[in-house]
């Protein structure tokens, strides 16, 4: 081994459920990096994984009613075939469970202790469980987690604590010589301020938890979950387990996370490294969210995309195509499906599809099958130039992490071939013998940008580029970046018409969902008989109405505010025939919790609520005695 690796890491995702396209983002934005630099000839250590540990987790399993162990199994065979199916190309796949990790994470433990960079404690504050992040009384905002809004915890306990104040100073140091560290600037810039603001020392364990890595020595206390996580880097790197593997890989070259967890990345993450004397990081690159409206697209928020769905409706390329385009990597964007669906035709069926129709219909023509021979000087190399640029442009971008402008660039070149076309007129040469060799040096230079196109789009689209060149009659797949220089077409190869690249999509915005509590109080006839698993699919909780209004325009609906222990959810009922808003603040009732959201109104309805009905009567279905909001019925 010896030869460095370029090495480039994910988050490590928590398996409390099955992932969307959020997620999905992150990881196919990853993967076009990772395939980026190995077809530059580079060693790539690309890597993924699960951050399996934590009181997120185990609540989450109980809730399921299952032992933690079997639901991360579960959840994580599902992120698994994910991957393959987006066409994830990991090197390794971590998971915080495996011993390998264990040894390192207690061995980071043992040394920093050791060297006084932990010490025991008591931590005294809150805790938001979804962040899984420790919170002192100052930094809430009205009482709530600041980063997320949801309700935090009181802790009170015996606690190792990791020294971030004594590094606060070498950390200001660092961003200073490195400002490439965190990426965009912007983020840097927050991450100085929030050190500058004072750095308290990082309660790192937790006690009676047992789903954790236990305290080397001191068994009744868990390693707290960030923590663990954090060292998933340097464990999949080789660290304490093989040295020259380690010595090839550290330190990573591009992290990506999502933004609101660079604080982690770039404070507590740089801390632990000095403390182990480990190079940091060259780069933390910080991504923005994919919105659905105008929140984060969330699991606990219920307004999830699911990524399995959307490619066996649209296809992998267009969906990778998407996720790579759509967003300036590094900002918030929203998605939408009908956004998907013009992309989809547009830059894709459209633009790139019809640009290859044309190529390889015109060479049947004009040419009887064949790429007609090149003879340089004979035509303006417009064409020419016009991928140099674009070759340029790619190398750039994915130089900086701006994937979309990357995309962007391709999309260009697609253009200007296309354009290409409109202006030379090749069905106008084939009628004019004496323009007998511009049309063959058009032609050439239209399969050529093809092969090129087929290389550029390498890093970012899995099947694409492989359909493209069989049409051209290249029978081999793409190996090297430096395939994208001019010339490398032969002449005389045979081309071959297929099918059109992308088939046009339609877009039929489904129709808006009827409210999900029922407006007309209809008889159903019985239902059938379910088992006892059936019923146990459907999570039925107490909520405790927050907040209630009339949503505008709509006469039987009512938006209701609804807290659930947890978290509040937003659910549109259509009882307003039956209640007014005053007559539901405060009163408790029963929620469908695990329904799919829907959309009603434009207000993304996030349960429903339950209610009886008889003969136009209704009235709500609540528990008999007081009991908190949250609690399982069943
Ligand atoms: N387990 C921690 C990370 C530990 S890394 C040592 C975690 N997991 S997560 O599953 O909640 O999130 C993983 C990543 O997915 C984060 O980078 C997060 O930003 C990203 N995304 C989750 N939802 C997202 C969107 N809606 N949009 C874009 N990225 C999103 O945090």
């Amino acid at each position: 081994m010896g030869r460095a690796r370029w090495y480039i890491t994910t988050p490590i995702y928590y398996p409390s459920d099955n992932l969307h396209i959020g997620h999905a983002y992150t990881t196919v934005a990853a993967d076009a990096f990772a395939r980026y630099h190995r077809l530059r000839g580079e060693a790539v250590w690309f890597v993924t994984g699960t951050d399996e540990h934590g009181q997120k987790i185990a609540r989450q399993a109980a809730q399921r009613g299952q032992t933690p162990a079997a639901m991360v199994e579960e959840i994580v065979a599902g992120i698994r075939s994910l991957w393959a199916t987006l066409g994830i190309s990991y090197d390794d796949f971590i998971r915080t469970t495996e011993p390998r990790h264990a040894r390192v994470v207690q061995a980071v433990f043992q040394r920093l202790m050791d060297q006084g960079d932990i010490y025991r404690g008591e931590y005294e504050g809150w805790y938001c469980v979804p962040d899984e992040t420790f919170w002192p009384e100052s930094k809430l905002v009205e009482g709530r987690c600041p980063d997320c809004g949801r309700p935090v915890e009181r802790v009170r306990e015996d606690s190792y604590f990791l020294r971030l104040s004594r590094y606060a100073d070498r950390l200001l140091a660092y961003y200073a010589e490195h400002p490439d560290f965190v990426q965009p600037a912007s983020r840097l810039h927050e991450m100085e301020s929030f050190v500058r603001a004072g750095l308290e020392d990082l309660s790192v364990s937790r006690k009676g938890l047992s789903w954790g890595i236990p305290v080397p020595g001191d068994p009744e206390h868990t390693i707290y979950v960030w923590f663990d996580a954090l060292l998933n880097y340097l464990t999949a790197a080789g660290y304490l387990a093989d040295e020259e593997r380690l010595a090839a890989t550290w330190p990573p070259d591009v992290q990506l996370v999502g933004k609101e967890i660079v604080r982690f990345h770039a404070v507590i993450w740089p801390i632990i490294l000095m403390a182990l004397d480990l190079p940091l990081p060259k780069r933390v690159f910080g991504h923005g969210w994919l919105l659905l409206g105008d929140t984060k697209m969330s699991k606990s928020r219920g307004n999830v995309v699911d990524p399995v769905e959307l490619v066996r409706k649209y296809g992998l390329d267009p969906v990778r195509y998407y996720l790579l385009r759509e967003v300036p990597f590094g900002a918030d964007g929203s998605y939408t499906e009908e956004a998907l669906v013009l992309r989809t035709n547009v830059d894709l069926a459209n633009d790139l599809g019809n640009l290859l129709h044309r190529t390889v219909a015109m060479i049947g023509r004009f040419n009887g099958g064949l790429v007609p021979p090149y003879r340089p000087g004979v035509e303006a190399p417009s064409l020419r130039q016009a991928c140099a640029e674009a070759v340029r442009e790619v190398e750039a971008a994915m130089e900086q992490l701006e994937v979309s402008r990357a995309m962007i660039a391709i999309g260009q070149l697609v253009r200007a071939a296309n354009k290409y076309i409109e202006e030379r007129q090749p069905w106008n040469l084939y009628r004019e013998p004496q323009d007998r060799e511009l049309l063959d040096d058009v032609l050439y230079n239209l399969a050529e940008t093809l092969r090129i196109l087929s290389v550029l789009l390498t890093p970012f689209l899995v099947e694409t580029p492989e359909r493209i060149r069989r049409q051209l009659g290249i029978r081999e797949p793409v190996r090297h970046w430096e395939e994208t220089a001019w010339g490398r077409t032969l002449a005389g190869t045979p081309v071959e018409p297929g099918p059109p690249l992308f088939p046009r999509r339609e877009w039929n915005p489904e129709p808006e969902p009827a409210p999900t509590t029922p407006v007309e109080p209809a008889e159903p006839a019985a239902p059938p008989r379910i088992s006892i698993q059936d019923f146990s699919r459907i999570d039925l909780r107490v909520g405790r109405v927050e907040a209630a209004e009339v949503v505008p325009g709509a006469d039987r609906l009512l938006k209701l505010r609804i807290d659930l222990g947890g978290e509040v959810r937003t659910v549109v009922s259509g009882i307003r025939s039956h209640y007014g808003p005053d007559d539901l603040v405060g009163r408790h009732v029963v929620v469908v919790a695990n329904l799919e959201p829907a959309r009603i109104r434009g207000i993304v309805s996030e349960g429903m609520i339950l209610a009886a009905s008889d003969d136009g009567r209704l009235t709500l279905v609540g528990p008999w005695d007081a009991i908190p909001p949250g609690a399982r019925v069943r």
